[in-house]
């Protein structure tokens, strides 16, 4: 893969509108990512974070506006329109990202079922070449590559494992883009760390890096371009820095109660 284009596109947004019946989630969504940036995707629960991503990976489509994504299968990346690509292009063009979703979305089975899914059935890779990805993957994010391990079913897995587990399955595709759906949330401080080290180690100028998070010492580890959804449209866009010292009604109490992992007194697992 090659250092990335920092002036290119990987993620266009004009306009994007979605409404479920009478609740109005999004209004007007404008936003350009570029290829190589790291960037967090914030704002309360329920601002619609989760249900944009979802049009991004064209699970939900637009009432209105478009959502242009980077298709990596051409040279060059020429952005296409996520709604209007067909189901095959579309699975054509997931093979370049990596996805951790908000709630793992683990598939049943073991540890190995899990490594090895997307990369049987989205790379078309055999066993022989599977086995070292999926086991290089593992170790970078920390698990065991054990026998008994990978053998292992994942609803015996704690809530930090399996997060792990979730990275380890994105990076083993080598994505030009991964997702992160609030990788922190939920877990105990040390998982915490473990997996915003993992995010951090992860990232690369080869690699766009888009992360939903609420996790406040996240941001200040990754000082990540920071776009804030409210009220249906993009609030703020810009750096942590004039993040912090925004003096904005909506921003202030929203960044004073950001979840800091290092500030819980009981783990939630
Ligand atoms: N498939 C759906 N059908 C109906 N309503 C939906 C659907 N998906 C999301 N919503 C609604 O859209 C709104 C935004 O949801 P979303 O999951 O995007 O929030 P969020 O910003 O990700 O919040 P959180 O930080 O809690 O994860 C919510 O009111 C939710 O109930
Ligand atoms: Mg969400």
């Amino acid at each position: 893969m090659k250092a990335k284009d920092p002036n290119k596109l990987e993620i266009s947004i004009r306009g994007l509108k979605k409404a479920f019946e009478s609740n109005r989630v999004l209004e007007s969504i404008d936003m350009d990512i570029r290829q190589g940036e790291i960037v967090a995707i914030i704002g309360g629960s329920g601002c619609g974070k989760t249900v944009l991503l979802n049009h991004i990976l064209g699970q939900l489509k637009p009432d209105d506006g478009q959502v242009l994504v980077a298709n990596h299968e051409t040279a060059d990346a020429p952005l296409v329109d996520v709604a209007k690509v067909g189901e095959r292009e579309l699975s054509l063009i997931h093979t370049h990202w990596g996805v951790v979703f908000q709630k793992n979305a683990l598939f049943s089975g073991s540890v190995m079922d899990n490594m090895a899914l997307w990369l049987d059935e989205i790379k078309k890779l055999s066993e022989d070449e599977i086995t070292p990805i999926a086991t290089s993957a593992l170790e970078a994010v920390g698990l065991p590559i054990t026998d008994d391990f990978l053998s292992l079913g994942v609803s015996d897995l704690s809530g930090g494992m399996a997060k792990r587990l979730a990275v380890a399955r994105a990076i083993a595709m080598n994505p030009n883009v991964i997702f992160y759906d609030e990788p922190t949330t939920g877990l105990d401080p040390t998982s915490g760390v473990q997996i915003q080290d993992l995010i951090v180690s992860t990232h690369s100028d080869k690699r766009t890096t888009v992360i939903i998070t609420h996790d406040k010492d996240l941001l200040k580890r990754l000082k990540p371009r920071i776009i804030m959804l409210h009220g249906g449209y993009v609030y703020f866009d810009g750096t942590l820095d004039e993040f912090e010292k925004s003096n904005s009604e909506f921003i202030r109490p929203y960044f004073d109660l950001m979840v800091s992992l290092q500030q819980r007194e009981t783990p939630v697992l």
